[in-house]
């Protein structure tokens, strides 16, 4: 918890920060604002941002992030004075790509990017998500065979009926499943990065952001992908393909070796890694989407 600090030279006593803060760890005492020390503060900072005389302060929280490849617009972007198309427009362009050019990514734009998924929402503010940041292509390759090692392991195993029956008598067909839907495809991926260092796994990516997070944070997988989420869209902006990949976070979340190597404590879990690069592609049309089926719900409240 960072504590709120009010300077009561400057506080008029209007109230907006007592009004906003969602645990009443603000009170008007003396007609001047107060903040009460609470276990309950998680931090979010809306008394801060909601101050007209900017009387609150929050000392341990950085305002500016210090974008080193763009000048961040000052101020805020107030509701209904964004541009809605042209927010959809970039939503819809961003596709998965999975054709990169050799160049490299700088570090600056990896780190930018680190810096815009952290201006998402987390839950309770925890803001506990960690990044990793792979900036070259023989840290991907690298990625890419502990990850080759874990399904060849995984489809050894496949392959053993008996195991797969132990397996299921135990409660799940998880091996079975992953048997008929994966093994066939899996290994064919491994002879090709194997035998002719074809990289179905990364799609020639040069660069990847690993997204973990505190296992203890009340909500860590949301928080790490409404971050990823953030890191998506901003890529395409900055003239990046990008491109989520499950395997590789399936693979790392069931060996703890592949986490070690990566630097994951204990009590981290890795939530997403998006695969990075400046596409060698460009698509011409946005994503047909299915049709969206959205139930509306009215009735009428049963207690008065
Ligand atoms: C959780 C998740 C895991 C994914 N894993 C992979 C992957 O391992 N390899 C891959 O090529 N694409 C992967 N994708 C990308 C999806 O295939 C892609 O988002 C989907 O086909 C829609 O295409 P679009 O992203 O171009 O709109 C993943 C996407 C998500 C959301």
């Amino acid at each position: 918890m960072v504590p709120v600090n009010i300077d009561k030279e400057l506080c008029t006593g209007c109230g907006f920060c007592v009004d906003i803060c969602p645990y009443k760890a603000i009170q008007l005492v003396g007609g001047k604002a107060e903040y009460m020390l609470m276990e309950d503060c998680f931090s979010c900072g809306h008394c801060q941002a909601v101050c007209p005389v900017d009387a609150v302060s929050m000392d341990g929280l950085v305002s500016d992030l210090s974008f080193s490849t763009f000048s961040e617009l000052q101020g805020m972007v107030q509701p209904g004075t964004g541009k809605v198309s042209e927010l959809v427009s970039l939503m819809r362009s961003r596709r998965s790509c999975r054709r990169y050019q050799a160049k490299t990514v700088s570090l600056n734009l990896l780190e930018d990017l680190v810096k815009i998924g952290t201006t998402a929402p987390s839950g309770t503010n925890s803001q506990s998500w960690r990044f990793i940041i792979l900036p070259e292509r023989d840290n991907i390759l690298m990625l890419g065979d502990l990850t080759a090692d874990y399904y060849r392991n995984l489809n050894r195993q496949a392959r053993n009926g008996i195991l797969r029956f132990l397996v299921k008598l135990s409660g799940g067909d998880s091996l079975g499943k992953y048997y008929r839907r994966y093994h066939d495809s899996v290994a064919e991926a491994l002879r090709e990065w194997d035998e002719e260092g074809r990289d179905r796994l990364f799609h020639g990516a040069v660069a990847a952001i690993l997204v973990t997070g505190r296992k203890d944070a009340s909500c860590p997988a949301e928080d790490a992908l409404l971050a990823t989420q953030n890191i998506l869209l901003a890529a395409h902006v900055m003239g990046l393909g990008s491109c989520l990949i499950g395997f590789v976070v399936e693979a790392m979340r069931r060996n703890s070796g592949m986490k070690n190597k990566m630097g994951l404590d204990a009590g981290e879990e890795i939530y997403s890694v998006i695969a990075l690069g400046y596409p060698d592609i460009k698509y011409q049309r946005p994503a047909n989407r299915k049709p969206v089926m959205a139930k509306i719900l009215r009735f009428k409240r049963d207690r008065v």
